[in-house]
């Protein structure tokens, strides 16, 4: 079927009225349909915004200039466009749009800038802390899926930042290579555990143009403390995640909105040696319980 919908009748002045209609008939007959609702709907709004706010030559430059500074913000590891789509609650929305899941099944959250491929593989209850900065931590828990049935060799891929609130990426040289981070493989009856520190919160990259933008809002660079985890199994939708801290300041004012009520654990502060020693620490440290229940990946 040819669902190419052919060009709006010719409009071939602009005048301020019809601007955004002038603009639209232009397009051929034998564009992407996809390309065109995308195009339609962005002249669309984009019309309208700038009819609601008027802007005056000077702040239409500036809207510009701050663009332009966006732009040669980015390199090979700063995406500075990313950034300005996180913290307009754009990034979490096309998350929200693309991962529905049947309830239950554990929420995604956002990305971030700071995953790596491929980082260390570790056998269970490994420490991927490895500056010995920061509050011992256990986590632990099951993979499942909706139905309850548990996934054994179901791949847990973590990463966090170190006390001082950088990922090991941002200090080369600084941290240990691969500082708080690593995957895991769950055990015959669906487990897993390792060993970390107590996550802190943390400012997004703010020395660029949407640090600033941010400033000028009124608004902090500040993420709710968190760890990440990338859950995947085969035939299962792989879930893109977070854990958080229930006692953040930031918790319910984070930078990026990343922060979903089902993602806020418990952390238990263990005091007891005995328990310490049982897992190979000597110091009071939190335990966490987290389960992951990952759905069906759709076909
Ligand atoms: C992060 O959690 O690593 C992150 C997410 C969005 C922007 C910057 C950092
Ligand atoms: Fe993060």
């Amino acid at each position: 079927m040819n669902n190419a919908k052919s060009a709006l009748p010719k409009l071939p002045y602009f005048a301020e009225d019809t601007s955004e209609a002038v603009v639209n008939s232009r397009m051929g007959e034998n564009v992407n349909p996809r390309l065109r609702q995308v195009a339609e709907v962005l002249v669309k709004h984009l019309h309208a915004a700038v009819k609601e706010i008027e802007p005056t030559h000077e702040e239409w430059f500036a809207a510009i200039k701050f663009l332009t500074e966006t732009g040669q913000m980015c390199n090979e590891w700063r995406q500075e466009y990313i950034l300005l789509s996180d913290i307009l609650g754009v990034s979490m929305l096309v998350d929200s749009i693309n991962h529905r899941r049947p309830s239950g099944a554990t929420p995604n959250t956002i990305l971030g800038p700071f995953y790596v491929e491929n980082a260390p593989k570790y056998e269970l209850g490994h420490n991927i802390c490895l500056d010995q900065k920061g509050e011992p931590l256990v986590v632990r828990g099951q993979v499942r899926d909706i139905a309850g049935r548990v996934i054994e060799g179901a791949k847990v891929d973590v990463w966090q930042t170190n006390d001082d609130g950088f990922y090991d990426v941002q200090q080369p040289g600084v941290q240990p290579e691969a500082n708080l981070r690593g995957v895991f493989s769950t055990a015959a009856d669906g487990t897993y555990w390792f060993k970390s520190v107590k996550p802190r919160f943390y400012p997004i990259p703010a020395d660029g143009p949407v640090g600033k933008l941010l400033l000028n809002l009124g608004r902090h660079p500040n993420r709710a403390a968190h760890l990440h985890f990338i859950v995947s199994a085969p035939g299962y939708d792989t879930v893109i995640t977070h854990i958080f801290t229930p006692d953040c300041p930031y918790l319910e004012e984070d930078a990026v909105f990343g922060v979903k009520q089902d993602l806020v654990a418990d952390f238990k502060k263990i005091d007891d040696p005995i328990e310490a020693e049982a897992i190979g620490l000597n110091e009071p440290f939190w335990l966490v319980d987290w389960d992951f229940v990952l759905a069906p990946q759709k076909s």
